[in-house]
């Protein structure tokens, strides 16, 4: 065995990197991608090839199914709850959102944010610029009303990653290679310097910015007094049992409690009381360097792909180096509230919650007064966690609720093939949480979130992504993204198909409308795919058209009327022929699996931040990594959207939907 393992894997290309980001952690073969298998298994094209169309559909397609749809049609049993005119799937280079409805550009990367916020210059970026304007990647969005005002309020945007090969000019290029005695295509990275480092880590983290509808259309408010943008130089605290620990010491930071920045903020939350909470996610992949396998941090760091080495930061910053600092990795991979009503706020960054991928974190206040907030950990064959708070929630008084995620207790799922769900505690002490298992502490148990849900047997998912309470309902949906990894001796009931390419959602009921029961049921929504391929296994309603289906969910928001709103992350015209986008999905009654497809993003791009404002007639989302599709470069992008300018470049922006004439979305 090698006395040093877990290297940096070699990053050359954007897709090695997309691939690695996508997947470290436990899996680094270079088994086929997602693209393949749903070609080899999959595509209703090669279905479809060398029959006629006719013959080819009645081996596809369940006579049942179609003799049901037909079925619900004729007796009008089938009705959606929403009302709107379907968008038709497919690809093209610009965003296309229902009739009737419309969706106007918000912010785009390099908007300002400030009064003295610089011009974007695309040609002649800077960190210092960068940090005045808005962040790349927007992923998650959450609204926060001042004084109650549906139109008028903070926008938190999370700033997830940067795509250097379409961010900078003459930085990327397509290269030959020969692979396998095939000569391929590749987009290569230039070499970088620490300036487009720096702009790299002030194009993450966050931005806070005043917004307000004026004359029906919303805009940016940029003297708003709130406005911040948070990157991965913020100065943060932790906060919680883990503060202070030993293992989150470091050579610049003896105290353990003094972080700078957060990264890779996938999905997010709000809470109760008006904060923001940002959701660090593949926080492994920004470290770099080897670490000894015989170090006491190389089990935990391995088991969360650290160091992934998939951006060139600890080139130039020692802490991104776990050779040279290697308990910096532990001060990240939680989640971070911020208190926005107080831009020079020290974000605090969670420990209780957990440290794991955390893709997001959307919260329910509890019929007796305690916070539960779910997460999802985004990487294959991992889990599903909730936290609840000591603490009631305490709606007249803001200062009180201040630190109560410092203390709670985390759980971790097991779901049961009889339906039930065991929501099992992360406590110290507890079980086989004991210092002889390598849990010293509770310290331990939350930085080593992963082993310690390893131990207690948790059920091992199909990439938990978005976790929504319905608060009106008791359930909990819960985004299981894709998995095509999972063998055929690998499934169970909660993840039941083998090569998941297409994802599912699990619905989880908990007990009596207590969000913090330990014993809850569960079921599944809807397993995703088209419904048209008998072998996908779909099961989207019979009422369900060739527009309304998706893979890939991601992100989610529930309106105000508790309906289900889903975004995607993985469509395209190869694997599905169609691009990502937010599709209505029924969950009640006789439409219950109906799906319909509202808006879709432009070619290239991931949809992400569906988020409503308080009276649900205003829709926010986020169009992510626009243009990245192919061999996408600064000069070629797939697409120029938003702007479609010779002289702009492609840019991730934010859109607020609104019906025409006003009214509620759907
Ligand atoms: Fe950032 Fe789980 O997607
Ligand atoms: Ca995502
Ligand atoms: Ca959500
Ligand atoms: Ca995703």
């Amino acid at each position: 065995m090698d006395h040093v393992a877990a290297p940096a894997p070699e990053i050359e290309t954007l897709t090695d990197r997309r691939e690695a980001l996508e997947d470290i952690g436990r899996n680094c073969s270079s088994n086929p991608t997602m693209g393949d298998i749903i070609n080899r298994r999959f595509s209703r094209r090669s279905f479809m090839a060398g029959s006629l169309a006719v013959a080819a559909i009645s081996t596809t397609v369940s006579p049942l199914a179609i003799l049901t749809a037909e079925d619900a049609r004729a007796n009008g049993s089938n009705l959606s709850s929403f009302n709107f005119t379907e968008v038709e799937a497919g690809v093209d280079e610009t965003h296309h959102v229902a009739e009737g409805y419309d969706a106007d550009i918000l912010l785009r990367w390099g908007d300002k944010l400030f009064a003295d916020s610089p011009d974007f210059d695309p040609m002649n970026q800077t960190a210092a610029a960068q940090e005045k304007l808005f962040g790349y990647n927007n992923d998650y969005i959450g609204f926060i009303p001042l004084d109650g005002n549906p139109d008028h309020g903070l926008l938190v945007v999370n700033h997830e990653y940067t795509n250097a090969e379409i961010m900078f000019p003459k930085f990327a290029s397509v290269v030959k290679e020969t692979k396998d005695g095939k000569e391929e295509e590749k987009v290569k990275l230039g070499e970088y310097t620490k300036e487009l480092v720096d702009i790299e880590m002030a194009a993450h983290g966050g931005t806070i910015v005043e917004i307000r509808k004026v004359d029906g259309k919303w805009q940016p408010v940029l003297d708003g007094k709130y406005n911040r943008r948070i990157t991965a130089k913020t100065e943060m605290q932790l906060s919680g049992p883990v503060a202070g620990h030993e293992r989150v010491k470091t050579p610049s930071d003896p105290t353990g409690k003094q972080v700078f920045g957060t990264i890779n903020n996938c999905a997010g939350g709000v809470t109760a009381w008006g904060t923001y909470l940002m959701a660090e996610e593949n926080f492994n992949g920004y470290f770099g360097g080897e670490i000894a396998e015989d170090h006491p941090e190389f089990k935990q760091l391995k088991r969360l792909g650290a160091p992934g080495g998939n951006y060139e930061w600890s080139k130039f910053y020692d802490r991104f180096d776990v050779s040279k600092e290697p308990t910096e990795a532990n001060r990240f991979g939680w989640i971070v509230e911020v208190d926005v009503m107080d831009p020079n706020s020290v974000p605090k960054k969670r420990t209780a919650i957990g440290r794991f991928k955390h893709e997001g974190c959307e919260s329910v206040v509890n019929k007796d007064g305690r916070v539960v907030l779910y997460s999802g950990d985004d990487e294959r064959f991992d889990y599903v966690y909730k936290f609840v708070t000591k603490a009631a929630f305490n709606p007249n008084d803001r200062a009180a609720n201040r630190d109560i995620l410092d203390e709670g207790t985390l759980y971790v799922a097991k779901f049961e093939a009889d339906g039930t769900v065991e929501w099992m505690p992360l406590v110290h002490g507890e079980g086989p949480l004991t210092e002889a298992n390598g849990f010293a502490s509770q310290a331990d148990v939350l930085i080593n979130t992963r082993l310690a849900s390893d131990a207690l047997g948790a059920t091992k998912m199909d990439r938990p992504e978005d976790i929504q309470p319905n608060p009106k309902t008791g359930k909990v949906y819960v985004m299981l993204t894709n998995n095509t990894k999972r063998k055929a001796d690998q499934v169970d009931a909660a993840n039941p198909r083998a090569e998941n390419a297409f994802g599912h959602i699990v619905e989880i009921t908990e007990t009596d409308g207590d969000y913090a029961s330990t014993k809850s049921t569960w079921d599944i929504l809807l397993k995703c795919g088209d419904p048209s391929v008998a072998e996908v296994g779909a099961s989207f309603s019979t009422a369900t058209t060739k527009n309304g289906w998706f893979g890939m969910p991601d992100n989610c928001a529930i309106d105000a009327d508790g309906r289900l709103w889903v975004a995607t992350d993985g469509n395209n015209e190869k694997d599905t022929g169609r691009t990502d986008g937010i599709w209505a999905v029924d969950t009640e009654g006789e439409a219950r699996g109906t799906s319909k497809l509202f808006f879709r993003v432009p070619v290239g791009a991931e949809m992400c931040g569906p988020s409503f404002n308080p009276t649900s007639d205003t829709f926010f989302v986020a169009v992510q990594h626009p243009g990245d599709a192919g061999l996408a470069t600064f000069e070629a992008p797939a697409t120029r959207w938003p702007d479609f300018k010779d002289d702009m470049p492609v840019r991730p922006a934010v859109l607020t939907i609104t019906k025409q004439g006003g009214g509620k979305i759907g």
